[in-house]
């Protein structure tokens, strides 16, 4: 997915309705990521077995259960069945090419920690980019029953139960650092967790406070809806921050990495625009990027 990393493609603006036949309207994406998010949200929280069983992938703490894995294979058949020709990259390894332009990008799980605890932050993350520029971002918290969505230029969006009518998502008004709550993360590498421990030293006594809620696409949504005025992460993946990105930055955030370019592994930030420049240049300074 190196394209959802090209700056000259994620932030470029995409009309409503984009060629129908090759690529479906935005609205055509958007409720299919949405029906998918909210089935799969459910089948999480029904299926969920009283012991799972659980693997681990990068190193002993990051785990993956019997549920990720159905989950995402529950999402791409249900991309299949409709839009036989789209590609895919799912984080539990589904890939496809595709040949109609769009991809769908797939955190089954985002919060595998939280869901394995029963902590209620864990979410359905899904989002499609067309020829690699994400324009659909849909992060279904299924034990809050809350879904957040956006399409490129239409806004983000939050759907507090199914079936009620969504809410419009707009990002804090902050503008000092000092006194923003500020959200984050950490990989699961031990290493670099030192690093991103060390650069919580030099953030945590210049803000309000910090958050680590454990799904960095609830995060993201959180940036949206001013739960909190700014998150960042060192590390991510493509389907831990796209959909989230969006919907942050429909919402009116700043989003990007540290260079001025679009939200990558390197770095994600997500900010109210009155911090964003504060945010920014308070990473750089504690070498984030060495992370
Ligand atoms: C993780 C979560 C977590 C973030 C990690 C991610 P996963 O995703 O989003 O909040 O800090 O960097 O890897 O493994 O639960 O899908
Ligand atoms: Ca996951």
């Amino acid at each position: 997915m190196a394209k959802i990393s090209d700056p000259s493609s994620f932030g470029r603006p995409v009309g409503l309705e984009i060629t129908p036949t090759d690529h479906g309207s935005l609205r055509e994406l958007l409720m299919l990521a949405r029906g998918l998010g909210r089935e799969t949200g459910q089948f999480l929280l029904t299926d969920r077995p009283a012991e799972l069983r659980t693997e681990t992938k990068s190193t002993s703490t990051d785990v993956v259960t019997e549920m990720d894995q159905a989950a995402e294979n529950r999402i791409i058949s249900g991309i299949q069945r409709v839009r036989p020709t789209d590609g895919y990259l799912g984080e539990e390894g589904a890939r496809q090419a595709g040949s109609s332009g769009v991809t769908w990008i797939i955190d089954p799980i985002d919060g595998t920690t939280n869901y394995l605890y029963g902590i209620p932050m864990w979410a359905v993350s899904i989002a499609a980019a067309i020829d690699g520029d994400v324009v659909v971002g849909v992060v279904d918290v299924p034990a809050l029953g809350v879904q957040y969505f956006s399409h490129r230029g239409g806004g983000s969006w939050l759907e507090r139960q199914a079936g009620d009518d969504p809410v419009p998502l707009t990002c804090s008004t902050q503008t000092s650092l000092s006194q923003s709550l500020v959200a984050t993360g950490f990989g699961y590498d031990s290493r670099q967790r030192e690093s991103q421990a060390r650069i919580l030293t030099g953030v945590l006594p210049r803000v309000r406070d910090l958050r680590r809620a454990g799904a960095a696409s609830v995060d993201l949504c959180w940036v949206a809806e001013g739960l909190v005025d700014a998150y960042y992460e060192f590390g991510l993946q493509p389907w831990d921050f796209a959909a989230g990105a969006l919907i942050a930055q429909e919402s009116g955030a700043r989003v990007g990495d540290l260079h001025g370019g679009p939200p990558g592994e390197a770095t994600t930030y997500a900010a109210a625009p009155g911090i964003a420049d504060a945010l920014r240049s308070l990473l750089t300074q504690y070498e984030a990027d060495s992370c």
